[in-house]
């Protein structure tokens, strides 16, 4: 489903707007020893998640609902309805809000590790008290300086920061870690950025063997009825 207005994916209320460089920059610090090898953005945007996590060493499959012209992104999987992917270890993403905890229910049933980009203000709500009681995050990292606001796909204005604070909300099977709250600068993280954290985990053998093409070929072949029309 190739779609060229991306105001109209805002406007749909698939909630089109990406995520800043800064808080994947970030993400790929903080969680340096936690990120499994293999990942699954399954609302991948144009790929603000997906291309620093690529370029920093990681195997990421990206799938959407909807087409902005990211290359090697499955379009049209509706991640609520979609199988899971053999070999992935983790979910990575910043979802649409509204569907935020039905995705997170979502991925903590096909994975081990699951990383969602979210404001702070997922935290409240009676309806969301039973997935944080069932599902304990390990680790939440706030930021704690407002990131650059999210913008459409094609957005070339400048850059002010949000008026929303955000934190990365992390659960993680393997991690005997049950609601630590920790704090991540972002404009700290960039500067001292050093290039991809070191990984390699015996847990990530599995992905490595399949290969990209190998997990690509899976997902392309997802049945038919886990595709939006
Ligand atoms: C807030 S944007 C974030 C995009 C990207 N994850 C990022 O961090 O920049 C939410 C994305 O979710 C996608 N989306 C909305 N509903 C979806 C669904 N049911 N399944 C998969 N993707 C969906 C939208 O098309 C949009 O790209």
């Amino acid at each position: 489903m190739r779609i060229q207005s991306s105001h109209h994916h805002a406007d749909r209320g698939l909630d089109a707007y990406f995520s800043p460089p800064e808080a994947v920059l970030s993400l790929l610090q903080i969680e340096a020893q936690h990120l499994p090898k293999c990942i699954w953005e399954p609302a991948a945007g144009d790929g603000a998640i997906v291309r620093p996590l690529q370029e920093a060493g990681f195997t990421v499959i990206a799938s959407d609902i909807a087409d902005y012209g990211l290359a090697g992104c499955r379009a049209g999987v509706d991640y609520l309805t979609a199988g899971p992917i053999p070999g992935v270890q983790g979910i990575v993403t910043n979802p649409p809000y509204k569907l935020a905890a039905r995705f997170a229910e979502k991925a903590l049933g096909q994975t081990f590790y699951v990383a969602l980009l979210l404001r702070t203000n997922f935290l409240e709500s009676t309806a969301r008290l039973k997935l944080f009681r069932q599902h304990e995050p390990a680790r939440i990292w706030i930021s704690s300086r407002r990131l650059p606001m999210m913008h459409r796909h094609g957005w070339a204005g400048p850059r002010a920061p949000s008026n929303t604070c955000f934190a990365w909300f992390i659960w993680d099977k393997r991690s005997s870690e049950k609601r630590v709250i920790d704090w991540f600068d972002w404009k700290l993280m960039a500067s001292s950025s050093k290039g991809p954290p070191p990984r390699g985990d015996r847990q990530t053998a599995r992905c490595v063997e399949a290969g990209p093409e190998g997990i690509r070929a899976r997902i392309l072949s997802l049945p038919a009825s886990t595709v939006a029309s």
